[in-house]
């Protein structure tokens, strides 16, 4: 496939429906935008312990048959013998756990990511010749490798990384998919350690997946950008081949947005924006490639101004989030509808609930995280482990430590008290989000929901008819344009299941 090289609204495609993790767009949400001919995005991040938890609860979306077209035969057996449970699970039992992924690699956790991956890759790509991209965080360097793999053996279009500077990652990916083995430097506090060698690395070799490992399609690489001072950077220091184009992301969107520039925090922690946060866009279409606009552009006035500001199109991800083929629950996607149209939800942008250390933006949910009584009656666990950060401890072996996690694990393990304050388990908290909260005794772990400024005035759905699907999304932003993919008003997808 290709990107448009011109911002024409004919050209295709003028749609991403951006990635959500945990598992928000799932693969049947990008694969109905991909079949209205607009690119669909899944989210790579935890999709492991998405896998592991659905297969626990009998396979609703029948991946044990998407895992015995996977390659690696050994390890789609070990999951299917592992984790499937034909009859599900009993409500009240604690979901079993896969081995937390490691700084210093284990091949088993990387093929099993990588089977992972590809099943939700497969099931997004099924039936249509649309465009299916992977998204993932460049801050979540340990799963960056397998993931992109597995998707490279389910045939992934585009790959897009945000939260974070990925310049090595656009160096990996061609190694990846010629089949050699590919490396990112970890950033490890040291600290602690008598004698720390110089760098650090994460290593994936495909050759530890496939005995012999074929040569691959390249995926078209988009990163996703918050200024066009770091689309500069990556423009000049990478070959032009690695970069295919770009997705400039405002402060308004759901999800972690970029620091603000200025380093402005307010008292509690929200983050001050100005107008050193909005890109130059003329810079950004200088370096001539098509980009798309990101962040409160979620309607037909959005994808409007993006092509008058010389974009190929917008990515959108509150409006998708909220859909009925989105990873939540029906009545999970329906209370926030209903509560949006209510007024009883706000967005609110927090500075330090993220581990990340990345402003993430909060739907202020009551008996959600957002809500003081729930985050303090939370005992701390960390058994996920995804926004971990590496460290070596005082043997020097290569360890992780999350804010989130028990305070007193966290310090023990060399972080600083502070930094624990008012950090939440995102981790567990998005997996309760799309409906595989870990049980802990009589309690489920609480939810915390994201979403950007624009879901403050939803344009879909009303209080009393509180649902809405991802066809409504795309009708919604063509509204007075002309939607190049369908020839009549009917919904035709542009292919058939
Ligand atoms: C529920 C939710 C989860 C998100 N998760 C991610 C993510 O994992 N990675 C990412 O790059 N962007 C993430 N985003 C951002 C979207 O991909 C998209 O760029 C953004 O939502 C566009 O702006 P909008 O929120 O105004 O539509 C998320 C957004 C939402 C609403």
């Amino acid at each position: 496939m290709a990107l448009p090289s011109s911002p024409a609204p004919s050209t295709a495609p003028n749609i991403i429906q951006g990635g959500m993790g945990i598992g928000v767009s799932s693969w049947s949400l990008a694969r109905r935008v991909a079949q209205r001919g607009e690119i669909g995005i899944v989210s790579g991040t935890g999709i492991d312990s998405v896998v592991v938890r659905e297969l626990q609860e009998g396979d609703p979306h029948d991946r044990c048959t998407v895992l015995a077209d996977y390659p690696d035969k050994g390890i789609a057996g070990h999951l299917v013998d592992r984790f499937y449970r034909p009859d599900g699970m009993p409500a009240d039992e604690p979901y079993d756990l896969l081995n937390m992924h490691p700084f210093e690699p284990s091949v088993r956790s990387q093929r099993i990511l990588a089977a992972a991956t590809y099943t939700e890759v497969r099931l997004a790509k099924k039936g249509h010749e649309g465009t299916i991209g992977m998204n993932l965080l460049a801050k979540l360097k340990r799963y960056t490798l397998p993931c992109i793999y597995g998707a490279l053996l389910a045939d992934i279009d585009i790959v897009s990384i945000g939260a974070g500077i990925p310049l090595e990652e656009a160096r990996q990916i061609p190694k990846l998919a010629a089949g050699e083995p590919a490396a990112l430097r970890l950033d490890v506090d040291t600290s602690q350690a008598p004698d720390p060698d110089d760098s650090y690395a994460y290593r994936f070799d495909p050759a530890d997946v496939l005995d012999a490992p074929p040569a691959l399609d390249r995926p078209l690489f988009l990163p996703i950008v918050s200024s066009d001072a770091l689309a500069r950077i990556m423009d000049a220091k990478l070959p032009d081949e690695h970069v295919d184009g770009w997705v400039v992301e405002g402060p308004v969107a759901g999800g972690h947005n970029a620091p603000p520039r200025n380093k402005n925090y307010a008292a509690d922690g929200t983050p001050l924006y100005d107008e050193r946060d909005e890109a130059d866009l003329e810079a950004i279409r200088a370096l001539g490639k098509p980009f798309y606009l990101a962040g409160g552009h979620g309607s037909p006035e959005g994808l409007r101004a993006a092509h008058e500001a010389g974009a190929a199109g917008i990515q959108v991800g509150s409006l998708f989030s909220l859909a009925k083929e989105s990873g939540y629950p029906p009545s999970t996607t329906r209370r926030l509808i209903r509560g949006l149209h209510n007024g009883e939800i706000e967005v609110s942008t927090e500075g330090r609930v993220s581990s990340t250390g990345f402003p993430f933006k909060v739907l202020t949910v009551d008996g959600t995280l957002a809500d003081a009584e729930v985050y303090d009656r939370r005992a701390r666990v960390c058994d996920l482990g995804y926004l971990r950060e590496p460290y070596l401890d005082e043997e020097g072996r290569l360890m992780g430590r999350c804010p989130a996690e028990p305070v007193k694990t966290y310090v023990s393990r060399g972080g600083d008290r502070d930094e624990t304050e008012g950090r939440a388990c995102l981790c567990n908290a998005l997996m309760a989000n799309i409906g595989c909260g870990q049980q802990r005794g009589d309690r489920t772990e609480p939810f915390l929901f994201t979403g950007g400024d624009a879901l403050e005035d939803l344009p879909l759905g009303s209080a009393e008819d509180p649902q809405y699907d991802a066809d409504d999304v795309l009708d919604y932003l063509y509204r007075g344009v002309r939607d190049p993919h369908v020839s009549s008003s009917s919904r035709q997808p542009q292919s058939a299941d």
